[in-house]
């Protein structure tokens, strides 16, 4: 089944402007074309994969770059539009047993999107040890850890604040974004 390229209703927001949504959005697009795309180059080669190993061998590495990119876009648009107030939750009550508060898991996440290069801060729980991690991702796949769930997601690629925001501006791009994060959303993959 080919992937449709999702629809997100946002609202207008503070220090992200609709332009740049708008870029992002397209850049996002592209991402779920080429998944698809992707995905029948391969069946096509399939027939032939001996003969095609070498085409096949960089599509195969190719797609976890495509289907994490579009996923991760995913993830971080549907979480924008809200007001950037956590309230009390399970989400919440459980980042402080682990973290002892609030601040210090906050601290550690905006700490991460100070890595150079391009990549994710991710926020994501591991269900079977019932902990949270902050993790960096390279590109869109290089770093995840298996097996557990993408709570967050911060796209720290330039793509995703140069309209409004020049390099060196990094930290108020993050402060931008973490003031529309829709923190009921967060909660709902947390519980799930
Ligand atoms: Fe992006």
């Amino acid at each position: 089944m080919p992937y449709t390229e999702q629809q997100f209703n946002l609202p207008a927001m503070t220090g992200l402007s609709d332009k740049q949504i708008e870029v992002h959005l397209k850049l996002y697009a592209g991402y779920v074309k080429n998944v698809n795309a992707i995905k029948v180059k391969m069946a096509e080669y399939m027939a032939d994969s001996a003969g095609n190993a070498l085409a096949l061998s960089e599509l195969t590495r190719r797609f976890g770059f495509e289907f994490d990119g579009m996923r991760l876009h995913e993830l971080y648009f549907e979480a924008l539009g809200g007001n950037g107030e956590m309230g009390e939750g399970a989400l919440q009550a459980a980042l402080v047993a682990q973290y002892g508060s609030i601040e210090v898991w906050l601290n550690e996440f905006k700490a991460l999107s100070a890595m150079r290069g391009i990549g994710w801060v991710l926020l994501t729980y591991d269900a079977k040890g019932k902990t949270f991690h902050n993790v960096w991702v390279s590109d869109h796949e290089l770093g995840h850890l298996a097996d557990t769930r993408v709570i967050l997601a911060m796209d720290m690629w330039e793509h995703a604040f140069m309209c409004d925001y020049m390099p060196a501006q990094k930290a108020d791009y993050v402060t931008a974004f973490l003031v529309n994060v829709q923190w009921s959303i967060i909660e709902a993959r947390f519980v799930a």
